[in-house]
């Protein structure tokens, strides 16, 4: 039972996965594509609130075709880590943050609240049944999604749904990028826009990535790994890129410093980018807020100015940027291999996040 005061109703399932499949899949784990034995499902109701706390067999779920969720995406959804410490406990990274964050996005897409103790008690049920999915590798980590769609069945839109599904879902992660951490290669999008002022950019709601395929298309037909977004307005502004944020390293030894876009309501707040703006100065590394537009970004290469840039996220966790590519035609950050300050940075936090760090910002749940 939660603090909430909602029990969760155990199915087992009767189908779980036998040790050795399990096995086969934690050696290579890839990212989203197999999923552990168990999900966990919660409804809501306008005037009851949630209820019918689940935990239940992966299983593919019966919709209504006229499922609001499916016509006009009202959809959000979060994504945090389980790892596995070295005493055999399993942590998860900040959950907090992806509670809190989760009822940001609920509300710009007019969605009920989810009490923290429902987000954080489900991920406990979850891992509780499905631990063994947690793997043991060091890089290897389960990854959690959970998120709410709207059910109320019909084609209206003059009112949000009245009935809600929350679910948890696990899938074990190896590395995001097929390279490891390998640098990746950018495109810098000039003509689509992932967000306006006053739209859904800050909130994790499925439409933005839906309306991202395109441009990450575009990017993987130029050679590229990832799209990088600038604003909509100028588009002379760098965001974020498809599904993580990014950084840039000044200068180079003791003055070396990082500096990510600030958030101005069109990008994701990541968990990752918002706990790398505490851990750089711990480290020494000075970290602030700004912008930077894709002149400056590369004349800042050209020059050596700008000595880094990296990637981060829950999935990508931190990942060098080696080159950039636009129509105005491409150049490289410094010699296009990882940077010390990004490979310092990721060590510091993957260690913790693995527990062979100390948890100095009790960070860890
Ligand atoms: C995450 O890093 O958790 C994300 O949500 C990125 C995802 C779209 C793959």
């Amino acid at each position: 039972t939660t603090t909430s005061g909602l029990a969760f109703d155990i199915q087992l399932s009767q189908a779980r996965k036998t040790p050795q499949q399990r096995a086969e899949i934690l050696e290579n784990p890839g990212f989203g594509t197999v999923f552990t034995d168990h999900m966990v499902t919660i409804r809501y109701t306008e005037g009851t609130g949630w209820h019918d706390a689940r935990l239940e067999p992966y299983a593919p779920l019966q919709l209504d075709p006229a499922t609001a969720a499916l016509h006009y995406a009202q959809e959000i959804f979060e994504g945090l880590k389980a790892y596995r410490h070295p005493d055999g406990s399993i942590a998860c990274f900040r959950p907090d943050v992806n509670a809190t964050r989760l009822n940001t996005s609920a509300r710009r897409i007019a969605m009920p609240d989810l009490p923290e103790e429902l987000f954080i008690g489900s991920i406990a049920t979850l891992l509780e049944h499905d631990a063994d999915w947690v793997p043991t590798t060091p890089g290897n980590s389960l990854y959690l999604r959970p998120f709410m769609i709207a059910t109320d069945v019909g084609l209206g839109v003059n009112n949000p749904s009245r009935t809600y599904l929350f679910l948890v879902i696990a899938s074990p992660a190896g590395s995001y990028f097929k390279g490891g951490v390998a640098p990746v290669t950018v495109w810098l999008s000039e003509d689509y826009t992932r967000a306006a002022p006053g739209g859904t950019g800050a909130a994790k709601f499925a439409g933005n990535y839906a309306a991202s395929f395109a441009a990450q298309s575009q990017a993987v037909e130029k050679g590229c790994d990832q799209v990088v977004w600038l604003d909509a307005v100028e588009h002379r502004w760098v965001e974020e890129m498809g599904g993580m944020n990014l950084f840039f390293v000044f200068g180079s030894g003791p003055e070396a410093r990082i500096m990510t876009p600030e958030l101005t309501g069109t990008l994701l707040p990541g968990v990752t980018r918002d706990s790398l703006l505490k851990l750089a100065p711990e480290l020494g590394v000075p970290a602030s807020e700004g912008r930077l537009s894709t002149d400056q970004w590369r004349e800042g290469a050209a020059s050596g100015e700008l000595t880094e840039v990296f990637a981060c996220g829950t999935a990508a966790v931190i990942t060098p940027v080696g080159h950039v590519k636009s129509e105005q035609g491409e150049f490289t950050i410094g010699d296009g291999t990882p940077g010390p300050v990004t490979m310092r940075l990721r060590e510091e936090l993957v260690g913790r996040q693995e527990g062979t760090r100390a948890d100095s910002d009790g960070w860890i749940h």
